[in-house]
C-alpha cells in the first residue's frame, strides 16, 4: 500500500487514561478514554490527525490557501484555522449558520486566527455548497491565490489516513496497559473517524468493534458514507483489505432533537462526567457519544469484556456557546 505524504503537527501519541471513579459508580467494564482532545491545544480534537496527511498533501500540490467547510461551530474549521496560520497559508471558511452580535466558540477563534469567514443560511448552504465551494475557490484563483479544497471534516480517503494511524498507536497503548477491549465508541459526524478506526483496527486488533455514535443523520447514512470514504481510499493508495467484510456499526439513537443540540439526559450526563472525572465533553459530539455509551451498558450490551474504550475526539469550544444549557440554567 502506497503511504501518503504526512507533516507532523498532532502531539503524538496520546494518552489512554480509565475512568476508574465513573467504572466504579457504574459497576460494569473499566471504561477508558482515548484523549485524541490532548492532540493539541487550539487545534486539538480528531480532525489534526487527519489534517496531518490533507494539509501535506496541500502544500505538496502548491496550495497556498485552505479552502473548508462546516457548521459556524465546526471544529473542523477551527483547526483548518490555527493550523493555517501555524503553516503561513491562508483560511478561507465557508459556513452555515448565522452569527450573533457576538461571536462564539469554534467561530470566534476562526476570526481570532485571521481566517476568512463567509456565512451562509442553513437551507442555502445545504442547497448549493459544491456551488459555492466552486464559487470562492474561483474568486481566489483571479485573485492570484492557489486554493486546496478540503471536503466537509477533512472526511475522504486522505483523511481516513489520520485514523488508520491512530489505530496502530491503541493497538501499542492496549499492549502498554495489558487490556484487550472488544468494543471502542466513537462519535461520528462526517464520517471519516469511524472508517478509519473500522479499517484500522480491522487490520491492529481485528478483536475490537468500533461502534460510531451517530450526532446528526441515521445509520443508512454512516454505511454509506464509511464505505465511500474507504472505497476512495482503497481506490487512492491500492489497499488489498477486504471492505465488504468490514462491520459498520453506527447507533443512531443518541443525536436528540437534532444536529448541535443536545437533550436533557445528554446535558446530564455531560454534568456528571465532568463532576465525576473532570473531564470536558460537549454537547455536539463527545456528550452525545458518551452518553450512548452509558445507555448502551445500562442496556447490558457491549459488556463482555473487562474494559471498553471511548474516543474522545475534542471539542471542548463548543460547549461555551451553550453554556448555560450544559448548567442546566437556561430558560
Ligand atoms: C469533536 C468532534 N468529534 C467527532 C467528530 C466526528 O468526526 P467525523 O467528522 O470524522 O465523523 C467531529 C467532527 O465532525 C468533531 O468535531
Amino acid at each position: 500500500m502506497r503511504a501518503p505524504r504526512r507533516i507532523a503537527l498532532a502531539r503524538l501519541p496520546t494518552p489512554l487514561q480509565p475512568l476508574d471513579r465513573l467504572s466504579e459508580e457504574l459497576g460494569g467494564p473499566r471504561i477508558w478514554v482515548k484523549r485524541d482532545d490532548l492532540s493539541e491545544s487550539g487545534a486539538g480534537g480528531n480532525k489534526v490527525r487527519k489534517l496531518e496527511f490533507v494539509i501535506a498533501e496541500a502544500i505538496h500540490r502548491g496550495a497556498d490557501t485552505l479552502l473548508t467547510c462546516g457548521g459556524l461551530q465546526s471544529n473542523h474549521c477551527r483547526a483548518t484555522a490555527l493550523l493555517g496560520a501555524k503553516l503561513g497559508l491562508a483560511v478561507e471558511l465557508v459556513l452555515r449558520g448565522h452569527s450573533g452580535a457576538s461571536p462564539e466558540g469554534n467561530h470566534f477563534l476562526d476570526l481570532l486566527a485571521g481566517a476568512s469567514v463567509h456565512i451562509y443560511s442553513a437551507r442555502r448552504y445545504q442547497a448549493e455548497l459544491p456551488a459555492l465551494l466552486d464559487t470562492h475557490a474561483q474568486a481566489l484563483r483571479r485573485r492570484g491565490a492557489r486554493p486546496f479544497t478540503i471536503p466537509t471534516g477533512a472526511s475522504d480517503g486522505l483523511g481516513v489516513w489520520g485514523y488508520l494511524e491512530a489505530s496502530e498507536e491503541l493497538a501499542a497503548d492496549f499492549r502498554a496497559v495489558g487490556i484487550r477491549p472488544r468494543h471502542l465508541v466513537v462519535a461520528t459526524g462526517s464520517g471519516g473517524t469511524q472508517a478509519g478506526l473500522t479499517a484500522g483496527l480491522h487490520l491492529h486488533v481485528p478483536s475490537c468493534e468500533v461502534h460510531g455514535i451517530a450526532v446528526c443523520d441515521d445509520a443508512a447514512w454512516f454505511q454509506r458514507k464509511v464505505r465511500a470514504d474507504l472505497a476512495d481510499w482503497q481506490s487512492r493508495f491500492g489497499s488489498s483489505l477486504d471492505l465488504d467484510a468490514l462491520r459498520i456499526d453506527t447507533l443512531d439513537a443518541y443525536i436528540g432533537p437534532c444536529y448541535g443540540h443536545a437533550d436533557a439526559d445528554t446535558l446530564a450526563t455531560i454534568r456528571r462526567v465532568a463532576r465525576t472525572e473532570g473531564l470536558l465533553l460537549d454537547p455536539v459530539y463527545t456528550g452525545k457519544a458518551f452518553h450512548g455509551l452509558l445507555q448502551e451498558l445500562a442496556a447490558g450490551r457491549m459488556c463482555d469484556a473487562d474494559d471498553i474504550v471511548f474516543v474522545h475526539t475534542g471539542g471542548i469550544f463548543g460547549m461555551f456557546p451553550q453554556r448555560l444549557e450544559i448548567l442546566g440554567v437556561a430558560n
